[in-house]
């Protein structure tokens, strides 16, 4: 794979650690113009998928992209059991620190072959598909979850660029940044958009049920440019 997000996401500095949540998130990238919110808004996005999908103690979730584990902790915390997998080794070693207990692990998204020992109840991959170098990854990432996903795996793919709105997001970034800046930030620093239908071939392949989630999303100003999934397997 290319290496270029890799190392943005492997040279993040341990500057702010400390398992205060905003240090998590700034490690996590939250920090940019368009990719901040409050400490509020995250808390409740996060509280809201525990109460509204009933996630207990005896359930076990996987995240993938974990990074420093902003959006796991708050689960660990509720005793419930973690797993994430992350291909920075900085940030999961922040990971490590603050949530001793869980199992993390050092891996590309698309190599899943040291979770194979594992059933998970909840699958979230939160603001990753973007960092993929193109279609032929993402595909790969879907098909080496298929496994994992059991009648009752929920797996959300959550903050995914929606091509449709990829028009807009670029006009509205060059009017906060200035063009100079957008081009400077972004020409090697791609970020991959994603039509619905890659989504639902997917599920329509596999027989997989699909759902576009519309509420109690994350409140940032990025979150109108994004997709977010919920898939499950169709109860025969
Ligand atoms: C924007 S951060 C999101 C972190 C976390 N999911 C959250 O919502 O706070 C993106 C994370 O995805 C990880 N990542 C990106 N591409 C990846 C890949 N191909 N394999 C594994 N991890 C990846 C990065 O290292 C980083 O931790």
């Amino acid at each position: 794979m290319k290496s270029s997000w890799k190392k943005i996401w492997e040279n993040k500095k341990k500057k702010f650690f400390g398992n205060n949540i905003n240090n998590l998130l700034k490690l996590n990238g939250w920090d940019t113009q368009v990719s901040t919110f409050s400490t509020n808004a995250w808390n409740h996005f996060v509280q809201n998928i525990i109460k509204k999908y009933k996630i207990k103690k005896e359930h076990k979730i996987l995240e993938i992209g974990c990074g420093s584990g902003a959006f796991l902790i708050p689960f660990y915390k509720k005793k419930i059991a973690c797993v994430g997998l992350d291909y920075s080794k900085n940030l999961l070693s922040v990971a490590k620190k603050v949530m001793p207990n869980a199992k993390l692990y050092l891996s590309e998204a698309k190599n899943l072959g040291q979770l194979k020992k594992y059933k998970f109840d909840f699958i979230f991959i939160h603001s990753v598909f973007q960092y993929f170098d193109n279609l032929k990854y993402a595909d790969k990432v879907l098909h080496n979850l298929k496994p994992f996903l059991r009648k009752e795996t929920k797996l959300f793919i959550l903050d995914v660029p929606n091509h449709l709105k990829k028009k807009n997001w670029e006009q509205d970034q060059i009017g906060l940044l200035g063009k100079k800046a957008f081009l400077k930030r972004y020409k090697n620093y791609k970020h991959l958009f994603f039509k619905k239908f890659f989504f639902k071939q997917f599920c329509k392949k596999n027989n997989y049920k699909i759902k576009f989630l519309k509420s109690n999303l994350l409140k940032k100003k990025s979150s109108k440019y994004r997709l977010n999934i919920l898939i499950e397997v169709k109860n025969k």
